[in-house]
């Protein structure tokens, strides 16, 4: 076990052995991401059903069953090694945990995203459930995990980072909590004694507006106002390198606007060199795939393009890329809240640029805005055609090296 635990990770270890608490039906820790809330709250949960249980089921839950393998069991021997045994069982997605006085429970896996869960907890008897990352989950699995708890003295343990304020769980759960009569506990970065200052200023430099609020203020607030923080001075250069690695990433449109930019990635920088914007409507004049296609050789000139990352959805254009055998094309990976949180990310760092050429991104960059009516987060379709280029080429060619740099992925924190 660890040494030394914030009074907060105490508490969320504890609450259900200290008199005032111990009638609670269960705890709800919300808050910043790396706050310390999943090892505490795990590691309580197995401490409360081995004291208080024998012979009993449980469930683990988390968004996928990968996910709760490498956010938690694969850390159960660090957190719990000393004072009980596990054995997994990976073909039923269970571990028997034993403790010294001989007490044996079983804790089902289950994650919350996958297809079949919900229907493998419909018929299960449990003595409680955690759920971790539960703002992921759907609500109907979150609710058919609370009604498998039937055992007397059943407890639920959830934990989640914020999401807006519309969403269910922030408006049934959180602010429902005292009339559930659940423990709610808010975690910051300050309550995990573990995070080294240096990491936690990483995290803090990563995120912008509405993420920055989430995920390290922890509060449950709304996408709202302008989706990127774009600053001319800073975003904008004149410096553009000379040489490096070429890409070229394409929004397709035929009505709409059509949106291609050059990318030259060096020296820790990926600058959007020049750009081809073309809009059917405003023009009166519609491009046939062949005539994008020859826009698309005037963009790359001479230079060697290594691929060209195109809106899946665009399956002619994307023929008619492969028919001409210049370039490769990859279609882009198009998850639209993580890209946009990882375009916030690079933007900040000022990793991304922009030639003074680029003049359609830079117009959209101060348009593109926020849907502000309702319960999920939401971009307004309109000024979004260089928006979306420009994500699919930091999704699809920056952010594999993103994901290998260790800590939380966008993909973990969105639930793709
Ligand atoms: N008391 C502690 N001592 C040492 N390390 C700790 C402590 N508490 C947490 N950690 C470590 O800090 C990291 C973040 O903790 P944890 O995963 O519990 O946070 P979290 O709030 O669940 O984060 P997220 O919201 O990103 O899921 C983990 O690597 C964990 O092992
Ligand atoms: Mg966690």
């Amino acid at each position: 076990m660890y040494q030394s635990f914030s009074k907060r990770q105490l508490l969320a270890m504890t609450w259900w052995n200290r008199p005032k608490l111990k009638e609670r039906e269960g705890i709800i820790c919300d808050g910043a991401i790396r706050s310390g809330k999943t090892l505490s709250m795990v590691t309580g949960f197995f401490l409360w059903s081995m004291t208080c249980f024998d012979g009993c089921c449980f469930g683990l839950c988390g968004r996928t069953i990968g996910a709760l393998r490498r956010n938690i069991i694969g850390n159960l021997p660090a957190w719990l090694g000393d004072v009980v045994q596990i054995r997994e069982n990976r073909s039923e997605n269970k571990l028997v945990v034993t403790d010294r006085a001989g007490r044996c429970n079983t804790y089902y896996l289950f994650g919350g995203q996958d297809e079949s869960a919900y229907k493998v907890i419909q018929g299960i008897t449990l003595a409680g459930v955690l759920l971790d990352e539960v703002a992921l989950m759907p609500r109907s699995f979150v609710e058919q995990a609370c009604a498998r708890c039937s055992v007397a003295g059943s407890k639920l343990w959830f934990n989640c980072n914020p999401e807006g304020p519309e969403h269910w769980l922030y408006k049934e759960w959180i602010q429902k909590a005292r009339q559930k009569n659940l423990l709610h506990l808010h975690f910051t970065m300050a309550d995990n004694p573990g995070l080294d200052p240096a990491i936690r200023a990483r995290y803090e430099a990563m995120y912008t507006g509405v993420f920055y609020r989430r995920y390290i203020l922890g509060q449950w607030c709304m996408a709202e106002g302008l989706v990127y923080e774009f600053e001319p001075q800073r975003h904008i250069t004149k410096d553009i390198p000379q040489n490096g690695r070429y890409y070229i990433s394409v929004d397709y449109g035929t009505r709409n606007p059509f949106s291609a930019g050059l990318w030259c990635v060096s020296d820790g920088r990926a600058v959007r060199i020049r750009e081809f914007y073309h809009s059917g409507r405003d023009s009166g004049k519609m491009l046939t795939d062949e005539e994008y296609y020859r826009e698309l050789e005037r963009l790359a000139g001479s230079l060697p393009v290594e691929f060209v990352v195109v809106d899946p959805s665009a399956a002619s254009f994307i023929a008619t890329i492969r028919a001409h055998r210049r370039f490769s094309v990859r279609k882009a990976r198009n998850e639209v809240l993580s890209g946009i949180r990882l375009v916030g990310s690079l933007l900040r760092e000022g990793y991304l640029q922009f030639a003074p050429c680029c003049k359609d991104a830079i117009r959209e960059f101060s348009l593109y805005r926020w849907e502000e009516d309702g319960q999920i987060d939401r971009v307004q379709k309109e000024n979004d055609h260089a928006m979306d280029d420009i994500r699919y080429f930091c999704a699809t060619v920056l952010g594999r090296k993103r994901r290998n740099n260790g800590g939380r992925s966008n993909e973990e924190l969105s639930g793709e």
